[in-house]
C-alpha cells in the first residue's frame, strides 16, 4: 500500500473488462500491471494504442500512462500486486457450460507468493467456481492467497461510465477481512456495496444477465403479437415501462440480443441448473425466442421481396450493439448467413466493426450510401446514431427499391414513409405491400 492508501494491483486479461478495470483503478490512483497472453495486444498497449473500440478508453489509458504497466509475464504481474484481478474470457463450451480453462491457467501461472495477496474474480463464472479455485490454490500450496468474487456489470459502449458510476458493486468473500480490502478499493465511487457469500455473488451476475435477456425476449414476443393485432410495441413499451415496478430499460423490441455475454451467461445458468437437477424452462424459452427473433427479419424481407435469390440487401450495422466494434454473437452474423443461404446478395456497413473473416461472402462498404446503392432493401441491424438520419431522398434514390426494414425501431415510421420509403419495423404497423418489380439476377451480380 502506498502513502495515499492505494494498493498495487494486477489485472489478468486486457479485454473489455480487464482494460476498463485497469484504466479506472489507475484513474483512482492505483499502480496497475496488466498482463495478457497475446503478444501483439501487449505490444500495442505498450505503444499507447487501444486494441478495440470503447469510447473514452484511449484517453483514460493515456492520462494514466505513468501508473499502468503492460506485460506478458504472469509472475512479474502477480508479484508486483496486492490484489490480482482475473478478467480473462470464459466462453461457452459445446454443452453450454462456461469454459474456465483460462481461469485455471491463471491459477497455474501464479508464482509462489509469500504475502497474503487476494485473487479477485471479475470474469463471469458458474456458481461453485470460488470453492474450486480455493481448492486449486490449496493444492498449489497457495492457501494463504485470499479469494473474492467481484462480478462485473459494465456494458460495452458505456463501460467507463458504468465502472465509475455503478448501480452497485458486489463483493462475495470467504473471509470478511478479504471483503474489506476489496470494498475499500471501491469506496471512492460512493456506491452501494452488496456484500455476500461467494456463491451468492456468483449467482447475482448470472441472474442479472438472465433477467435482462428475459425482459428483451418478453418485449420481442409482445412485439410479435402487436404486429398481429395492430398495436405499436413502442407505445406499449412506453406505457409499461413508466411503471416503476418494471422500469423502461431493456424493453426495446428488435432483432434480438447478442454480444459476448448474454448468450453464454444465459446458457451457462440454464446448464448450471440442469447439472444440478433443475430444468430452467423460462430460460430455454428466452433463448428460443431470441433465435427466432433474429430470423424474423428474413421473413419481413421475404414478405416484401418474395424470393430473396439475387436480391440485394444492405445491412446497416454489424456490431452487436452501437458504440462498440464487438461482433461476438452479433445478430448480424445470423442474419447475414440466413440471407446468403437464401441466395441474396449482401452488402454491409458498420461505423466501427471490422468483421474480417467472420462475414465471408458479404461485401463490406465504407458508408451507408455505398451499402444501399442498388439495394432492394436496407436493414437497420444496429442502432448506431448515424442511422437515425438514413431516410433521406438521397438514400431513397440510390436504392433500387426504397424498402427499410428497421430491426431496431430506430426510425419514425410516418416520417420515413413521408420521404417515400416502404417501412417495416418490429411490432409496429407495416407498410402495405408495393408491387414487386422483377429483378434480373444478372443486373445485380457484383
Ligand atoms: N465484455 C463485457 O461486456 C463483459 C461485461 C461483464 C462481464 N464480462 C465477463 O468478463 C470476462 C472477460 O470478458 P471480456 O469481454 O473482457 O473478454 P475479452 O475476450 O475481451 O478479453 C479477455 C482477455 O483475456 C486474455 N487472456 C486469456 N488468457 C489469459 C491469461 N492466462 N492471462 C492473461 N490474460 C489472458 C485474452 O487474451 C483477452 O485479451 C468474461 O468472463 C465475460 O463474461 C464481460
Amino acid at each position: 500500500m502506498n502513502a495515499q492508501g492505494r494498493e498495487p494491483l494486477a489485472v489478468f486479461g486486457a479485454g473489455w473488462v480487464g482494460l476498463v478495470t485497469a484504466a479506472c483503478f489507475a484513474e483512482l490512483g492505483h499502480e496497475v500491471t496488466v498482463r495478457d497472453v497475446v503478444p501483439e495486444k501487449v505490444e500495442r498497449l505498450q505503444n499507447g494504442e487501444v486494441p478495440f473500440f470503447e469510447p473514452g478508453l484511449g484517453e483514460l489509458l493515456e492520462r494514466n500512462r505513468d501508473r499502468l504497466t503492460f506485460t506478458l509475464d504472469a509472475a512479474d504481474a502477480a508479484e508486483a500486486a496486492e490484489l490480482v484481478f482475473v478478467c480473462v474470457d470464459t466462453p461457452p463450451t459445446y454443452s453450454g457450460d462456461a469454459d474456465l480453462s483460462r481461469v485455471w491457467t491463471v491459477i497455474d501461472e501464479l508464482p509462489q507468493l509469500d504475502r497474503r495477496s487476494i485473487l479477485v474474480m471479475k470474469s463471469t463464472v458458474p456458481v461453485g467456481t470460488g470453492e474450486k479455485v480455493r481448492a486449486a490454490l490449496e493444492a498449489r500450496g497457495l492457501s494463504h492467497i485470499g479469494y473474492v468474487s467481484n462480478p462485473e456489470f459494465l456494458a460495452e459502449g458505456t463501460a467507463i461510465e458504468n465502472f465509475m458510476n455503478p448501480d452497485r458493486v458486489v463483493v462475495g468473500a470467504f473471509l470478511e477481512s478479504d471483503a474489506d480490502r476489496v470494498t475499500a478499493l471501491y469506496e471512492p465511487l460512493g456506491t452501494t456495496i452488496v456484500r455476500a457469500d461467494v456463491a451468492s455473488s456468483e449467482m447475482i451476475k448470472l441472474a442479472a444477465n438472465a433477467f435482462l435477456t428475459t425482459k428483451i425476449s418478453f418485449i420481442n414476443e409482445i412485439a410479435n403479437v402487436c404486429e398481429l393485432v395492430g398495436a405499436d410495441v413502442v407505445k406499449v413499451a412506453q406505457g409499461v415501462g413508466l411503471d416503476h415496478r418494471m422500469g423502461p430499460h431493456f424493453l426495446r423490441a428488435g432483432a434480438g440480443w447478442g454480444g459476448s455475454c448474454f448468450g453464454k451467461d444465459v446458457s451457462a445458468l440454464k446448464q448450471l441448473a440442469g447439472n444440478s437437477g433443475y430444468q430452467f424452462q423460462l430460460l430455454a424459452a428466452v433463448i428460443e425466442v431470441n433465435e427466432l427473433q433474429k430470423r424474423r427479419i428474413v421473413q419481413k424481407l421475404q414478405k416484401h421481396l418474395g424470393r430473396l435469390r439475387g436480391k440485394r440487401v444492405a445491412l446497416l450495422g454489424l456490431a452487436f450493439k452501437p458504440n462498440t466494434d464487438d461482433m461476438r454473437d452479433a445478430p448480424s452474423l445470423v442474419l447475414a448467413s440466413r440471407l446468403l443461404a437464401e441466395g441474396a446478395n449482401v452488402r454491409a456497413y458498420d461505423p466501427e466493426a471490422r468483421p474480417g473473416e467472420l462475414l465471408q461472402g458479404v461485401a463490406l462498404c465504407d458508408s451507408t450510401l455505398e451499402a444501399v446503392t442498388g439495394a432492394d432493401a436496407a436493414v437497420i441491424v444496429t442502432e448506431w446514431n448515424e442511422f437515425q438520419t438514413v431516410a433521406t431522398p438521397e438514400i431513397r434514390d440510390a436504392m433500387r427499391r426504397p424498402l427499410i426494414v428497421d430491426g431496431r425501431n430506430l426510425l419514425d415510421p410516418e416520417a420515413t414513409r413521408a420521404v417515400g420509403f416502404d417501412y417495416e419495423g418490429i411490432g409496429r404497423a407495416a407498410s402495405p405491400l408495393s408491387a414487386l418489380p422483377e429483378t434480373p439476377e444478372r443486373e445485380l451480380a457484383d
